[in-house]
């Protein structure tokens, strides 16, 4: 008999839907304008910038609505470093590497206190509170090119946020792969996709 708990409340729903479908349109938009040939593109380049630009704009705005969400609510308690995180983390990542395989217990069972484990609440806290604002101010920085007003060695500080943008691009796009895969182990391959549109997170 599996056992169902309540994780994720509307508005995490919906935030974290919109942020995934822009995500992948910045990506691939992104992809397009960094690496195909102008006089062949992957998608029109023109229609790339507007759509990266559009996408990249509401990406922000969902982005503070992520963060006024976790401060006004019980959500952003799964958001913080507890004591002890380096040994769970290593905890965690030898279930992974072997614990798993042989049908051991995981170490930190999911419940409504503690939803993530420590692997996940690290790369959730790294890819939210540092690659995503990281990605959105130097975005913003780049759609201003002419305010830019500092400059690194004589020149202004456009080639270095773009470099910092588009590392942070690929940060983020390692991550999606990952935490696809990582959300596959549940209780069925597909449970923890269910979860996030039902809310609820099906557990032994
Ligand atoms: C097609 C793309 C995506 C899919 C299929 C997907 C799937 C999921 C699933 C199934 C969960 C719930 C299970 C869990 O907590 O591990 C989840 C949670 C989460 N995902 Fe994604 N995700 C996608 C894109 C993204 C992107 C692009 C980001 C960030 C840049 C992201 C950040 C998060 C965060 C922070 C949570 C935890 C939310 C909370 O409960 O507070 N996801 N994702």
């Amino acid at each position: 008999m599996s056992e169902k708990v309540y994780l994720y409340p509307v508005w995490i729903r919906l935030w974290h839907w919109f942020n995934a479908v822009l995500c992948l349109l910045l990506i691939i938009t992104g992809v397009s304008m960094q690496y195909s040939d102008p006089a062949y593109p992957m998608i029109r380049f023109d229609w790339s910038v507007s759509i990266h630009d559009v996408a990249g704009i509401l990406l922000a705005v969902n982005y503070i609505g992520f963060i006024f969400g976790n401060l006004f609510t019980s959500n952003g308690r799964h958001y913080i470093f507890r004591k002890g995180i380096l040994k769970n983390l290593f905890v965690q990542a030898r279930y992974y590497a072997y614990g798993i395989f042989k049908k051991e217990e995981p170490p930190f069972p999911i419940s409504k206190e503690s939803k993530f484990n420590p692997l996940q609440k690290m790369s959730y806290i790294i890819i939210m509170h540092v690659a995503v604002p990281i990605v959105a101010i130097t975005g913003i920085m780049i759609f201003f090119p002419e305010r830019m007003v500092f400059d690194v060695f004589g020149n202004k500080a456009l080639h270095l946020t773009d470099i910092i943008h588009v590392i942070m691009g690929f940060v983020i796009s390692l991550f999606l792969v990952v935490h696809i895969y990582f959300c596959t182990i549940g209780l069925t391959p597909l449970s923890n996709f269910k979860s996030m549109f039902n809310g609820y997170h099906e557990k032994h």
